[in-house]
């Protein structure tokens, strides 16, 4: 695991493997960034020009490596770009998160950097040290053997220079940020853990597991205890697998609590779609159909590390949509979690049916406010593309708390609107209410249906994940292939303002 620590060393004079700096683009082109002067004079005040000869023009995912000149302690100078410069000469937290795991990801088999990034403040030294951390992130628990022995480590260590001595803030800017990214990347192991090792079994002894160790309560409902209480949404999608469905309970408790929260997260370990089965070129990566669960784990946990004084409850509905003589058929009743019928129309919306049965279960334990994180609806990947999360809920003024959470915490995401013309076309001749509406809007549709199961009175906000949950394209800044890490820093910053009783 790779490692931050603050370091008041110049730049030049580090002993590591390589040494960072940043450069921007000004008005006028390349600027070299705050910490980078001790280089730039080994370079005889030319390192702007030596890069501007090379064609870089300190544009965001700029990586440019250069052999040190004497004067400069470590061999090697990357550069990394922070794209444009703000206007009053400052760069924001995302760019530098960016610029810092572009930074890693460059390193990758290194053994140390220094990192001479612009760290004025408090919240730049988190950024960088979140960046660098989540940059760093390599997963090879399933390669050979052969592969892993060849293979390179992630960069292990980082120095960030520009530390004052004994700087309270920074050393705990530092500390949020390493909890921050080890839950982050708690988070994407298990989405790309391949899901013939993650069901749901499995996934309930890992967080039975991590309770031990960050002092948690977990409860843990297999197949006999679910059917004894009538979740028959998590049975009702869990019942096709030959590897039965968990619901989870996960809880974090503080003495000096003022508010509480719940945290539902949809758990699918693999989405084939069931009897509506998917078809080819839509099941690959539906191994990332457990990522809200994830990301309410590590939620949880980041709120025990980080101390808040907070109660957080996680809710993990664990289930394996597959196809089989026993499964769910389109046309069958279900009898959810408090009594209300679903017509399952189609098995391949199933998140809704899991999420129904958690979501009635923790409202009876009357938090101040549930949020529920899914990869819910490819709908709304088609409404906001791959790396923006929708934001739904039963209050605007909550869900515009939600929205600022996401975006104080460094997420995209966007408030979406549950218009409730749209409940009809879930209407069901034989049932309360049927699992799939008009296809139009489909992202609302499953937010409505959703909504029928929260607790009048209760707070509450969905957050769809379908698209930045799972990265396919090439890594970017500090985001992978792969498992992303979507929504636990939302959920963190959340539980921090509940901590503040701010919700
Ligand atoms: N897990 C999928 C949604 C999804 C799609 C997540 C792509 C990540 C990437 C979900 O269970 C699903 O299949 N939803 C259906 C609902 C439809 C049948 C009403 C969908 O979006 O097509
Ligand atoms: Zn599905
Ligand atoms: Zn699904």
């Amino acid at each position: 695991m790779t490692s931050v620590s603050l370091s008041t060393s110049a730049a030049n004079a580090l002993r590591a493997d390589a040494v960072v700096v940043a450069v921007a683009k000004g008005p006028k082109g390349l600027v070299l960034a705050p910490g980078a002067e001790t280089v730039d004079e080994a370079f005889d005040g030319k390192l702007a020009d030596v890069l501007g000869t090379l064609g870089a023009t300190g544009a965001e995912g700029e990586a440019v490596k250069l052999p040190a000149p004497a004067g400069v302690k470590a061999p090697l100078v990357l550069v990394v770009g922070l794209g444009d410069a703000a206007e009053d000469g400052g760069f924001d937290a995302e760019a530098l998160r960016r610029a810092a795991g572009t930074a890693a990801r460059t390193l990758h088999g290194s053994k140390k950097a220094g990192f001479a990034l612009p760290v004025g403040d408090a919240a730049s030294v988190e950024a960088v040290a979140l960046g660098a951390l989540l940059g760093a992130y390599a997963f090879t628990a399933f390669r050979g053997d052969e592969a892993k022995a060849a293979g390179k480590a992630p960069l292990g260590e980082v120095s960030l220079i520009g530390a004052k001595r004994g700087d309270k803030a920074a050393k705990a800017a530092v500390e949020r940020a390493t909890v921050l990214a080890e839950e982050m990347n708690r988070t994407r192991d298990l989405v790309n853990t391949p899901p013939n090792d993650l069901f749901p079994k499995s996934f309930a002894d890992i967080v039975t597991a991590a309770g031990k160790e960050h002092g948690l309560k977990v409860e843990v409902l297999d197949e006999k205890a679910l059917a004894k209480g009538g979740y028959g949404g998590i049975l009702g999608v869990g019942v096709g697998s030959a590897r039965p469905p968990r619901l989870v309970r996960v809880a974090y408790t503080h003495p000096k609590a003022k508010q509480s929260l719940a945290f539902v997260g949809k758990g699918i370990t693999y989405d084939s779609g069931g009897i509506s089965l998917k078809p080819a070129g839509h099941n690959e990566t539906m191994k990332c159909d457990m990522s809200g669960a994830a990301a309410v784990f590590a939620a949880v946990v980041s709120a025990a590390r980080l101390g808040l004084q907070v109660n957080v409850t996680g809710w993990l509905a664990l289930a394996e949509n597959m196809p089989s003589g026993s499964a769910t058929r389109p046309g069958d009743v279900l009898k959810m979690y408090g009594g209300k019928t679903v017509e399952v129309l189609n098995t391949d919306a199933e998140g809704r049916l899991v999420l129904a049965d958690a979501i009635v279960r923790a409202g009876e334990e009357k938090p101040d406010a549930i949020v529920d994180v899914a990869t819910l609806t490819g709908a709304m990947m088609m409404a906001l593309g791959s790396r923006t999360f929708g934001i739904m809920a039963n209050q605007d003024g909550f869900r515009d708390k939600v929205y600022a959470a996401a975006t104080d915490a460094g997420e995209q995401s966007w408030p979406m609107p549950l218009p409730s013309e749209l409940r009809k076309g879930m209407d069901s001749p034989t049932a309360d209410i049927a699992n799939m509406g008009e296809r139009m809007g489909g992202g609302l549709v499953a937010g409505l249906f959703l909504q029928e199961f929260v607790a009048e009175g209760t707070a509450w906000a969905h957050l769809d994940i379908a698209g930045p949950a799972f990265h396919e394209g090439a890594p970017y800044g500090y985001i992978p292939k792969g498992g992303t890490g979507s929504a636990v820093r939302t959920l963190v910053r959340l539980a921090e303002q509940a901590a503040e009783g701010a919700l």
